[in-house]
């Protein structure tokens, strides 16, 4: 009820005011008896991944949080794991303004976002000044004027900046707003790619005493031979994780819809099915020996099943949230 109060006014805004006025009221209100607005008494529904416990499998997804500023308030919300990110070595301002659109028929967003971010140092700074519970997942991406050949760089860079808070580090190469960015997900480039991490992974566990665990996004784009080869590299490179999925440039599901045509990567209800089959399809091919995190389109309890049953272990939203609120959070919980 409260929700659909506080969505009204939100959706008076634009999606990017709507956002940052959000961001606004959680920083404000953290760590005052004003939480009660959104906090949440979950019960407890313990899952192991990749060595990680989680005291439930449903997390708030990479791009809500880029920079770290309202861990506290999810928190409390009752989000068994918070990704935030996608960081940047620099700071950088994205994209040109309007950059997200929603897709009201189709409970739907594009965003074309580009990264936008403080850069990792301030990042960092930010979480570093935060408390809380639950586990944190950092996400990591490169700068748009990184050539694509030296992106491994700027990864490489992120990950040694940010291992020491992170949880798990996911490495985003699927976001659809970076240009050549999902170039990196195939053949050679990939394997290349997933080793130099590995050994950047192997060299900060040591120099730290802590094994972080890496997680692969990828998108909804790849075809089901695409899916396999990378299913074969995760493997072959012993990552822990793979993330399914970012966001589609395929409009087939709403098309002649207002936006529908604005650039950018789809997400919400449109991508739910290929979101889920694709988590299906790495089930099958990566045969236990890397965790799945299922992300696309889960706007119910029924949705954020379907994902696990098909073989995802945790599961994130995005989207949904925006629509729904923190009570698609409590709910999926609560009947899980
Ligand atoms: C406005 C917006 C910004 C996003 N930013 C990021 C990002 O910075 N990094 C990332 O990995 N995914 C990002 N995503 C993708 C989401 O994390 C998620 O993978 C995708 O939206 C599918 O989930 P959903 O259908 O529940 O929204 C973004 C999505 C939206 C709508």
């Amino acid at each position: 009820m409260f929700y659909r109060i506080t969505r009204l006014f939100l959706f008076k805004f634009s999606p990017e005011r709507a956002h940052a006025f959000t961001i606004k009221f959680l920083k404000f209100f953290s760590r005052t008896w004003l939480d009660f607005f959104y906090r949440q008494e979950l019960p407890n529904r313990p899952v192991e991944c990749m060595g990680i416990n989680f005291r439930n499998p449903v997390g708030l997804a990479a791009g809500w949080d880029k920079n770290g500023e309202c861990i506290e308030a999810f928190d409390a919300m009752g989000f068994g794991f918070i990704e935030v990110g996608t960081v940047t070595p620099r700071p950088q301002f994205g994209s040109e303004k309007p950059r997200i659109f929603r897709l009201l028929k189709a409970n739907g967003i594009i965003n074309r976002m580009g990264f936008n971010s403080v850069g990792v140092d301030h990042f960092v700074e930010n979480i570093k000044n935060s408390k809380f519970n639950c586990v944190l997942g950092i996400n990591i991406g490169k700068n748009k004027d990184t050539p694509i050949e030296e992106a491994a760089k700027d990864y490489l860079f992120c990950m040694e900046k940010v291992y020491e808070h992170a949880d798990y580090i996911t490495i985003n190469i699927s976001s659809p707003n970076t240009a050549n960015l999902c170039s990196l997900q195939y053949g050679e480039n990939l394997d290349q790619f997933l080793s130099s991490l590995k050994l950047k992974q192997n060299e900060l566990s040591e120099a730290h005493g802590k094994y972080v665990p890496l997680a692969l996004k990828i998108s909804p784009d790849l075809n089901n031979e695409q899916i396999a080869q990378v299913s074969q590299l995760l493997i072959k490179n012993n990552i822990d994780a793979v993330i399914a999925t970012n966001t589609s440039l395929d409009r087939s599901l709403v098309r002649g819809m207002k936006h529908s045509n604005e650039a950018g990567g789809l997400s919400g209800r449109p991508i739910q099915y290929r979101s889920t089959d694709i988590v299906r399809c790495l089930h099958k091919e990566l045969d236990g020996k890397c965790q799945i995190i299922g992300v696309g389109g889960i706007d119910s309890c029924v949705s954020a099943r379907e994902k696990l049953i098909m073989g995802a272990s945790l599961i994130q939203i995005y989207s949904g949230f925006v629509y729904h609120g923190p009570k698609l959070l409590r709910e999926i919980v609560e009947n899980l």
